[in-house]
């Protein structure tokens, strides 16, 4: 696959898991994204509108189902929270030209449906409808997704089979499109795109991990102290790795990428070294 364009259009803007390290923005929502082929309409037009547009948006103009065998470079990121994953994800999106979902906008969004409805997060049956109803209008306000209550949230209700089986699909159209996708998540490798020729399972020291969301999260003004950081993302790590529905697990042909002591450009590079690695066993 040639080396494509550089990102046409970025409506939505997201922390990078390196902190200040530069790097560009995760994004979201095409204005021209289109899905054809069959198998790909949910019956639920609220469904299908976000598939249209929950998906990103770097690169290509033009994004279609495939409906034939040929492989795609699919490739998955997976791994815990502030691990770099994100930011590898989008940086491996811009420079093969690949459409970028970030998958965890998804969960957040359902996680704050719930929680502006008064909801309880354990609730599944309430989880599971606010994650139906997510639409892309839920996908707009990145200082709300991107908060630290919303990433609590989201792990709660994605922790719900209901919630998992409501985002699946239009997860799995979004990794089926012609010529490639980028999806970044917890269960990319092992569910959503079990049979992707390229995946990665994203990783850092806890400690490191915590500073880096810490450092992003009192850069735009939120008021957390970096213990209380850590307690969260060690507590999230738990949840998403013991849940019983779609564990944060590396896939057994994931290939793991410590960040631990790397900046975002070491990442960067080792991850393409990993995909090229793939596209020659492949014949990309
Ligand atoms: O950016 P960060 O890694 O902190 O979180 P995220 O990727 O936005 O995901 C937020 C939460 O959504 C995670 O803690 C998971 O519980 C959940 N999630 C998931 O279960 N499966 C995914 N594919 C993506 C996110």
């Amino acid at each position: 696959m040639a080396v494509e364009a550089e990102p046409t259009s970025l409506k939505l803007q997201r922390y990078s898991g390196f902190g200040s390290c530069g790097i560009p923005p995760l994004a979201l929502f095409p204005s021209d994204w289109s899905f054809s082929g069959s198998g790909t309409d949910s019956g639920r037009p609220e469904e299908n509108e976000l598939q249209r547009s929950a998906a990103v948006v770097q690169g290509r103009s033009r994004h279609t189902v495939s409906d034939d065998l040929t492989p795609s470079l699919i490739i998955a990121v997976d791994g815990p929270a502030a691990s770099g994953k994100g930011s590898i994800a989008s940086r491996l999106a811009a420079h093969y030209g690949l459409p970028h979902m970030d998958t965890g906008l998804l969960y957040r969004a359902a996680g704050l449906k719930v929680l502006a409805s008064g909801g309880d997060l354990g609730d599944a049956d309430a989880a599971t409808r606010a994650a139906e109803s997510v639409t892309p209008g839920d996908l707009i306000d990145e200082t709300a997704l991107t908060s630290r209550g919303a990433g609590e949230a989201a792990s709660r209700v994605a922790s719900h089979p209901g919630v998992r089986a409501a985002l699946l699909k239009l997860q799995q159209d979004f990794a089926r499109q012609a010529g490639g996708a980028v999806l970044d998540g917890r269960d990319i490798g092992t569910v959503i795109a079990p049979d992707a020729p390229v995946k990665l399972f994203v990783t850092a020291r806890p400690e490191t991990r915590a500073h880096r969301r810490w450092l992003q999260l009192t850069g735009r003004g939120e008021a957390i102290a970096f213990d209380d950081m850590l307690a969260d993302i060690i507590r999230r790590d738990e949840r998403d790795a013991g849940r019983g529905a779609a564990p944060m697990v590396m896939a057994d042909d994931a290939v793991l990428l410590d960040t631990t002591e790397m900046d975002i450009e070491a990442a960067f590079d080792a991850a393409r070294r990993v995909v090229e690695a793939a596209r020659v066993r492949h014949g990309f």
